[in-house]
């Protein structure tokens, strides 16, 4: 079987000057509507944080910390955190731009390239010591997802690992998210 990171790397499209000059633009939408692919790509998010026998099952190594909830990031993560959530049996929860969600919330504000922006996780849609699996479609700077742990672990939830299609290594997000696991599927 061809590696997963390879397929990845194959079916994802390089944009420039993607949203402005000077950006190379990884485009996911083709890795997400190949169904075998989505398919394997959805099986490794959950992969190392599945309690065994089904971390075993699918590959993972022993010592998975399971998770009872998956968060995903507006917007490409919805794509990925639903689909990981309903194949795990458990519940997914959005995290979501400034002004979306209507009910009582938390926000964190993160870094852009220019200014900032805002994210929102409903304030109880995540219980103290819930384990919470945080995915995403892309690790760029870790500014979003940083925002998107700190609002988990606001609300007393335990994030045993955040899961990305593609990790962008030169930009630092790993290290930004440190101590915390970042599991991805293709490091580039
Ligand atoms: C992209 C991507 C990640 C984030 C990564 O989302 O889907 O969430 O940026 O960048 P960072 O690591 O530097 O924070 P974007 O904000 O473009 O939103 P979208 O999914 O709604 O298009
Ligand atoms: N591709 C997709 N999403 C992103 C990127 C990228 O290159 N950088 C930040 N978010």
């Amino acid at each position: 079987a061809v590696a997963l990171d390879e397929l990845i790397a194959g079916l994802t499209v390089d944009v420039p000057d993607h949203p402005e000059p000077g950006v190379v633009f990884r485009d996911l939408t083709p890795v997400f509507a190949d169904g075998p692919v989505f398919r394997r790509v959805v099986d490794a998010l959950a992969a190392p944080q599945l309690a065994d026998p089904r971390a075993a099952a699918l590959g993972a190594a022993d010592g998975g910390q399971g998770f009872d909830v998956v968060v995903g990031v507006e917007a490409r993560g919805f794509l990925l955190a639903a689909a990981v959530a309903l194949d795990a049996g458990v519940g997914v929860v959005p995290v979501r731009k400034a002004g979306k969600l209507p009910r009582e919330r938390i926000a964190a504000d993160y870094a852009l390239e220019y200014g900032t922006a805002t994210l929102e996780l409903h304030a109880d849609s995540v219980r103290p010591g819930q384990r919470v699996l945080v995915v995403d479609d892309v690790l760029a700077t870790g500014g979003t997802l940083e925002a998107a742990v700190a609002l988990v672990e606001q609300l007393g939830g335990v994030v045993t690992a955040v899961s990305v299609v593609v990790e962008l290594a030169a930009l630092g997000g790993r290290q930004r998210l440190a101590p915390h696991a970042v599991h991805a599927l293709w490091t580039t």
